[in-house]
This record gives C-alpha cells, structure tokens and sequence, in this order.
C-alpha cells in the first residue's frame, strides 16, 4: 500500500508512533527493520530548540536506519513554532509533526501545547499556518486527539482547519485528552474526521496486530494506521500486522531466544547512541517488556530494574531462559 503525504511516499501498512522515551532511535532502526512504514520523533520543544537546548535539538535528527523519519514538535507560540520548524529543516526531515494531543501536565498546562491546543483550534490553525509558511514543500503532519473532554470533540473541525492552513496529513488518536488512556477508543469520530478532510488520515489507538489493524482501516476508512503501545518490546507487531493485511496469514509468536537477542540488539544500539548510563537505565523498562508474557516474567521484573552493565544484562538473559525451560 503505498501513502502519498505532500511529496512523500510511504509504502507499508503502519507507522510507529511517537513515543517519548519509548520510540528513540534505537527503537526506531528496530521497528524499521520489522515492518513500521514510517517513523515520527520523540516530541521536542519549539521553545528549547529556538533557545538553543542541544537536548532538544537532538530530537530533529533524523539518520539513514529509520527513515522516512519527520520530528515533531510541540509549542503554543506560532513565531517560536516556525523558528524550530526552520532549524528541524536543517536535518533535512521526510516531513515535520506537529503535536496538537500530548496531555502531560507539563506539556499541556506549563507550555500551554500539545492537547492545550484542541481547545483553541484558531490558535492551532495560526501554528499549523506560520510553520506551513516557513517549511515550504516539507510535508506538514499534525497529530491530535479527539478534544480535551467528551463534552468538547473538536477533531473533525480542528483536522479541517489544519488543512486549510497547509497540514498535509492528520494523525487521529481516538481519545480525549481527559480520557489520557482508558477506553474506549472513539472510531466514530476518527470516521469523521477522515470525512472532513481530503488529505490523508492515520488512525491510531489500541491497535495491537493484524486484526485490530484490519478492524480500525475498516471501520473508519482511514488512510494509514500508527502503533504506539503495542509495539513496546514488540517491533514484529508490525511484520504481523503487514503479514495480515497483504496476505491475511497470522505469524507465529516470537520465541524467547528472538525476542531476547532482540532487547540485547536494541540495547547495544542505545548504548552506541546514548552512551551506557542513558542506555542502561532505559533499557529497564524494555527488558520487562521484552520479557513480558514468559514465565517467570513477573518475578524477572524487579532484575530489570537492576540492569547496570551489558553483564547484568546477559545474566538477566540466562535467568530468563532458565524460567522458561522449566515450563
Ligand atoms: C510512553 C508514551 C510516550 C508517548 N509520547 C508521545 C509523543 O512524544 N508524542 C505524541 O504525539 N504522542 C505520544 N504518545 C502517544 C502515542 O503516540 C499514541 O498516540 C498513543 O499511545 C495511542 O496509541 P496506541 O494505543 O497504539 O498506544 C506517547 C504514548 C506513550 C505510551
């Protein structure tokens, strides 16, 4: 299936989600190899990239093992949007995201951004157009929820006024920011969304793996679908997904031994990329994920959070097997 977004062509079935401290390059290289047709950044600040925060810029590079790759960026100010959106051009990015649905505090509330912005879809149109302005023919992606509560669903008008001031695709997760992650999933408004623009839509929210990723292009008519959660210690969920959509086969689970060697993988390239004390105390949380479903898996987790070195590592790795050869 091939995804036209502005100039940018995108063959695939699903696009991994942006997930900061999650979705890093590591993750990224990995979901690439196993089937995600695109991936987005970690959300950066417009205000710490324009005030010169290296941390921040960081997020705007993109590198050759997982692309096509476009930044995204949060922020309240138009002026200050576009100024970032300027230097994330200097990476040369597929496209750029804007982020219109993150619901942390810090984000939302101190930074007056992210799902802040479903409550003020002129403002929102204002960012969508001052950064359009600057980026020129880059493609402009903007990602949102469905409204700040269930009282307040402003998706399919806030989608339409993004087009008219230039986004060339929007990304639909299907909650309110109230909701922040409990159920359900509102396919009723992604649906109409994709009826109030012409560009295209991906949707997004609890789509686990070639059946949930049949169910959502279905019943909403969405162009493109993203996965976030699911793929956490998970990047096959996207050769599955694509293994269903194009062939209707389910793939096998992933043995132990794969999905370990996998985490060791990923780690390593954290290290590469972050350096080891970043590295090890991320890949804590990716190690309970890897692990999560074998045996011994809950009593694993506390060693997880243990790992300080490649050695500790390797030895929760052994422990592990050794669960699982008792089944
Ligand atoms: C740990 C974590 C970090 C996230 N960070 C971002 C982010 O930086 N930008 C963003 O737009 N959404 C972010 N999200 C939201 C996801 O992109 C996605 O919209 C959400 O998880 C719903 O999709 P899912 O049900 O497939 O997980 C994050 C979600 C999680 C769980």
């Amino acid at each position: 299936m091939e995804l036209n977004i502005g100039k940018l062509k995108i063959n695939g079935f699903a696009a991994l989600a942006p997930m900061a401290g999650v979705a890093d390059r590591a993750f990224r290289e990995l979901c690439r190899c196993h089937g995600a047709a695109v991936t987005f950044g970690e959300l950066a600040s417009a205000k710490g990239i324009v005030l010169g925060d290296p941390h921040s810029e960081n997020y705007l590079k993109g590198y050759e093992g997982e692309m096509p790759f476009g930044p995204q960026l949060f922020g309240s100010e138009p002026e200050i949007m576009a100024k970032a959106a300027q230097k994330a051009l200097e990476y040369n990015p597929c496209f750029i995201d804007i982020n219109m649905g993150c619901p942390a505090p810090k984000i939302a509330i101190s930074s007056k951004g992210g799902s802040a912005l479903l409550k003020d879809p002129l403002l929102a149109g204002e960012i969508v157009k001052a950064v359009k302005s600057v980026i020129g023919d880059t493609p402009l992606t903007v990602k949102m929820r469905t409204g700040w509560d269930e009282k307040n669903i402003v998706a399919p008008r806030l989608a339409e006024i993004c087009q008219l001031n230039g986004a060339d695709a929007i990304t639909i997760h299907g909650r309110t920011k109230s909701q922040m992650y409990a159920p359900p999933c509102d396919l009723e408004t992604i649906k109409k969304v994709k009826k109030s623009v012409s560009v295209p839509v991906i949707a997004n929210g609890d789509i686990t793996d070639g059946p949930s990723a049949a169910y959502m292009y279905e019943k909403t008519g969405c162009d493109f679908i993203m996965v976030g959660r699911a793929s956490e210690g998970n990047p096959w969920v996207f050769e599955k997904i694509n293994a269903y959509l194009e062939r209707g086969e389910i793939l096998p689970d992933i043995s132990l031994d794969e999905r370990l060697e996998t985490l060791i993988k990923q780690t390593k390239l954290m290290i590469e990329y972050k350096g080891e004390h970043t590295a090890f105390l991320e890949c804590r949380k990716h190690a309970a994920w890897y692990l999560k479903g074998f045996r011994g898996a809950a009593a694993l987790r506390t060693e997880c959070g243990k790992i300080t070195s490649l050695q500790g590592l390797l030895d929760l790795c052994k422990m592990a097997k050794k669960f699982n050869i008792g089944e």
